[in-house]
């Protein structure tokens, strides 16, 4: 399975393609819009997301409510777009038009000045257009497809908030996959402990009061995994790198660990290996799950737990300082439009990366034309896997 994303954020549409997908899962709109909302959402999000209320339409790949095998495309509406038909017109316009919304001033933390430097632009809107977080729209789109496909394999996915901000939120232990996701939907920060959320949301005012940003780190929690996914064969066969790349490639992320993550460098081995057990009715388990379900850039059949850290936003209402690229005289930063945190958000587009990498490595590891076939191949490696 492969995907590609393309659009701007103030272009008239954006599009995903995705190929490998196997015939006969069953796929509506609804299953898109979902998520589509929920990345929308969350408490601290303002401006953009009041004009977007995104929605998939389906262009190719899905007939009658089910995939076909063809290639899935995803399409979704700017209606922002509609007040930048000069701004974003593929056909070139007047120069006195082109000045209108013309970025000379990059803002620190973004791709503006390097994209300009990169690609040669006198404006950095070509830079702002293409790498602002729009884009991870349709990397939810995928993701919501991709977690269709997972959920048709009884594996579950759930996401959550585990610090706001700097300020950690205590997670009641042996939480579910299901509870996890159950608890984090009711909650408008994306945290699992509704005791915090009011201090959250404070915070988050206050932020906003004094024009600036918080960051955070994101949960994912992976259920039902079949073992062996992946491989120590190759380094670009293994798992937990192939999600740590994915997790990185979100706006934002900085870093990712698995399981006990960085707190492994802390402890002795015999605090962090996760010793085996094996019962009639399990087959192979661990005692512990410090490892975060990997072995061997495999996985080993125990929950996948993957963390990643998002910087603040970068673009703040008190703006930073900066250079204006035509005069080099200093300049403070544009400020296209921000919020306070975009953490709530950022989780979900954590969850579709997560969910899209193991989609994917599924359809590596079984045959796949068709989803029967697929849930059989899975269901007989299972078997295996239990009574190995
Ligand atoms: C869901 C989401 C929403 C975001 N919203 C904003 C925003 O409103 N303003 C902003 O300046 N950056 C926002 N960002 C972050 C920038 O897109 C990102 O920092 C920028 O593209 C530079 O990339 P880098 O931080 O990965 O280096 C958001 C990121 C995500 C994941």
């Amino acid at each position: 399975m492969r995907y590609l994303t393309a659009g701007e954020s103030h272009g008239p549409r954006l599009t995903a393609i995705i190929e490998g997908i196997p015939a006969g899962l069953p796929l509506t709109a609804e299953d898109i819009n979902g998520d589509l909302k929920r990345r929308q959402g969350g408490y601290g999000r303002g401006g953009r997301m009041k004009i977007e209320s995104d929605q998939v339409f389906f262009t190719s790949g899905v007939r009658h409510g089910k995939t076909t095998g063809a290639p899935i495309t995803m399409d979704v509406v700017n209606k922002d777009h509609q007040k930048w038909l000069d701004i974003m017109s593929a056909e070139d316009i007047e120069d006195r038009l082109k000045s209108k919304r013309k970025i000379t001033h990059p803002r620190p933390g973004h791709a503006d000045l390097v994209g300009g430097i990169k690609y040669r632009f006198d404006d950095l809107r070509n830079s702002l257009e293409r790498s602002s977080a729009r884009e991870t729209t349709m990397r939810v789109a995928v993701g919501a497809v991709a977690k269709r496909l997972l959920a048709e394999l009884d594996m579950e996915i759930a996401n959550h908030v585990v610090v706001f901000g700097g300020k950690e939120i205590d997670v009641p232990e042996d939480l579910t996959v299901a509870e996890i996701k159950a608890r984090a939907a009711q909650s408008e920060v994306s945290i699992v402990n509704q005791e915090r959320e009011q201090e959250i949301k404070d915070y988050i005012d206050q932020i906003k009061r004094d024009g600036d940003t918080i960051g955070g780190v994101v949960e994912t929690v992976v259920g039902g995994v079949p073992v062996g996914l992946g491989s120590y064969v190759q380094w670009d066969r293994k798992l937990d790198a192939r999600l740590a790349q994915a997790v990185v490639s979100i706006n934002a992320f900085k870093g990712v660990e698995f399981g006990l993550g960085f707190e492994a460098g802390y402890r002795k081995g015999s605090q962090v290996m996760d010793e085996i057990l094996w019962s009639k009715e399990d087959g192979y388990t661990r005692r512990t799950n410090n490892l975060g379900g990997f072995e061997g850039g495999m996985t080993n059949g125990q929950p996948i737990v993957v963390r990643g850290v998002m910087k603040p936003i970068p673009t703040l209402y008190k703006p930073l300082m900066s250079v204006d690229i035509e005069t080099h005289e200093p300049y403070k930063a544009t400020v296209e439009r921000s919020d306070p945190t975009a953490l709530p958000a950022a989780s979900v587009v954590m969850e579709a990366v997560v969910a899209t990498v193991l989609a994917q490595e599924i359809l590596e590891k079984f045959s796949s034309d068709n989803l029967e076939e697929l849930k059989e191949a899975v269901a007989k490696h299972r078997d295996y896997t239990k009574n190995y």
